[in-house]
């Protein structure tokens, strides 16, 4: 399987090293395309003929050519590479918010899937929603769900639409515990602990609560009820959060980064 990655910057190196670390394609197999010179550590496991700096007749050999620049780089991208494309090769994409009928269009290609992956992707851990053109088969879209899974899950949309709703809860996520995990680590910093082991009990907090839901059927709310003893100290946490309307901020919070993905989408 031939893939052409299309800027190589943190998410296309991400996609560079799983595509190799799980044989999905070899170094002779995967190509490379970014306008500036990629610093040696991105390239050192593909052939060196294969890292192209101008778009040029590789391109329409691929059989799935990897779209990881900037939307706002998209346009000048599209003039690009559009005379070197074919209706039989794939394109992914993962740019933010660019619809699939605005790159078919722009590229003049049928088969066009868009992916949302997110950051976690780059350690495998990856959550990743896709969707796509209507002009690809079954074993297609399989293929190209093993490419995906290379970083960690996938879910496959029919509905497009659903990418922004992705967007907002698996692509911004990880801030969202990020946010939580820090307020924890200051909050035990300020009742006594150093930063490390503040630290590290919260990770590790983190990691055995995600585990445990992980391992068995038992839901969040039945894992809450299973912590929180009655008059006890977490009944006391979760009370001031539902008195501080806890649930309504973080709500409002994925309503505002869904809202803004529909936004950018337009
Ligand atoms: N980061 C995330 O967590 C995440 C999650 C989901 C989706 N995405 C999407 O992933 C895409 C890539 O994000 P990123 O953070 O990896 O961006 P990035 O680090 O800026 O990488 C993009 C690379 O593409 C190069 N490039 C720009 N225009 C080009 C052109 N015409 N031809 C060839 N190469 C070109 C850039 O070069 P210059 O630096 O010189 O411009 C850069 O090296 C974005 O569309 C983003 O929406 C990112």
């Amino acid at each position: 399987m031939r893939v052409l990655v299309i800027g190589v910057g943190n998410m296309g190196s991400t996609y560079v090293r799983c595509l190799l670390n799980s044989h999905f394609t070899s170094s002779e197999q995967l190509f490379l395309f970014d306008k500036k010179a990629l610093p040696s550590q991105a390239i050192k496991h593909v052939s060196p003929q294969n890292v192209l700096t101008e778009p040029s007749k590789e391109i329409s050999t691929a059989d799935i050519i990897m779209l990881a620049v900037k939307p706002q780089d998209f346009a000048e991208l599209s003039a690009q590479i559009a005379p070197f494309l074919n209706s039989n090769q794939i394109v992914l994409s993962i740019m933010a918010g660019v619809k699939i009928a605005e790159i078919s269009n722009l590229l003049n290609v049928p088969k066009v899937v868009r992916a949302m992956p997110n950051l976690p992707a780059q350690i495998g851990m990856g959550m990743t929603v896709f969707s796509s053109a209507s002009g690809l088969d079954k074993s297609e879209l399989l293929t190209i769900q093993n490419l995906l899974n290379t970083t960690g899950k996938t879910i496959y949309v029919e509905n497009e639409e659903l990418l922004n709703v992705a967007t907002a809860i698996s692509g911004s996520g990880p801030a969202y515990v990020f946010y939580f995990m820090n307020e924890m680590i200051s909050k035990a910093m300020e009742l006594g602990f150093r930063k490390a082991e503040a630290e590290l009990m919260v990770t590790q907090t983190f990691l055995g609560a995600v585990h445990l839901l992980g391992n068995n059927d038992l839901s969040c709310s039945e894992w809450i009820a299973k912590v929180a003893s009655k008059g006890g100290t977490t009944e006391a946490a979760l009370k001031s959060f539902s008195e501080n309307t806890m649930h309504h901020s973080i709500s409002s919070g994925v309503q505002a980064a869904f809202n803004r993905a529909v936004e950018l989408g337009k």
